[in-house]
């Protein structure tokens, strides 16, 4: 049952922390109204500690490295994100799995030591389009979640995006049939992990507020991680006002 929705915004490696401080500002000036939604900011780390924000607005790192401290030049730990105020962290981004030959183990160690530190893991996963042209979507999406969730039985606070490769800053987005095959496909595999908690499951690639009433409006998407579109205030507040038409109060 998805009670509250949820629009997380990855500002990826954009925004000095300056304009990460009024972007927002500006993102929650322009929401008053929000009861049923949470809302979840992921500015580059050089943000994070910037941006002061309070309940229902969270933020979120968009990496780390899972050891706890020690010799590792240029990585973050949990607990420094967690200084910073973070409450989520990203895992497994197609980009950082492409550009940063990040693979599921790896993606493993940071979800279980996010959990450890309470920290809630947003793991993504999604098919490329090879992947997808060649039948093996599901294929991905099962080997990429039973990956990065090795090792865990209750699926309590854990958030899961489904974030198909091809959409992501294509301006295509994928159509509802695609989104609600995967969605339902996603859904059974964490039933069959843990029945008794709800994860919610965002989807992710070209949301924008044109398209953004028909995709909340599947069963089983539980809201949005949102790229480009969330660099821009007014955008990305019209997506959240497309979300509350349909909030669960
Ligand atoms: P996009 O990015 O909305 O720009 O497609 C989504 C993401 O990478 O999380």
């Amino acid at each position: 049952m998805k009670n509250t929705l949820i629009v997380a915004g990855n500002w990826k490696m954009n925004k000095s922390p300056k304009e990460c401080v009024d972007l927002a500002d500006r993102i929650t000036s322009l929401l008053s109204d929000i009861k049923g939604i949470q809302i979840i900011l992921s500015p580059p780390f050089t943000g994070l500690n910037e941006i002061q924000l309070k309940s229902p607005f969270y933020k979120a790192a968009q990496n780390c490295y899972h050891k706890e401290s020690g010799a590792y030049t240029g990585e973050i730990s949990l607990n420094m994100i967690k200084d910073c105020g973070a409450t989520h962290i990203i895992v497994g981004h197609s980009e950082r799995r492409s550009i940063f030959n990040e693979e599921n183990d790896f993606i493993n160690h940071k979800v279980l030591a996010a959990i450890k530190n309470e920290i809630v893991p947003i793991l993504c996963i999604g098919e490329s389009l090879h992947e997808r042209e060649n039948g093996l979507t599901e294929k991905t999406l099962y080997e990429q979640l039973m990956g990065g969730l090795k090792g865990l039985s209750i699926l309590e606070k854990i958030v899961v995006a489904y974030e198909p490769v091809w959409a992501i800053g294509t301006g295509v987005s994928a159509n509802k049939d695609q989104v609600e095959q995967a969605h339902n496909y996603i859904r059974k595999i964490l039933n069959s992990i843990d029945n008794k908690h709800y994860t919610p499951i965002l989807y992710g690639g070209s949301v924008k507020p044109d398209n953004s009433n028909e995709l909340i409006n599947i069963t089983e998407v539980g809201g949005f991680l949102v790229g480009g579109a969330s660099l821009d205030a007014d955008s990305f507040v019209s997506i959240v006002n497309e979300m509350r038409k349909i909030r669960r109060n």
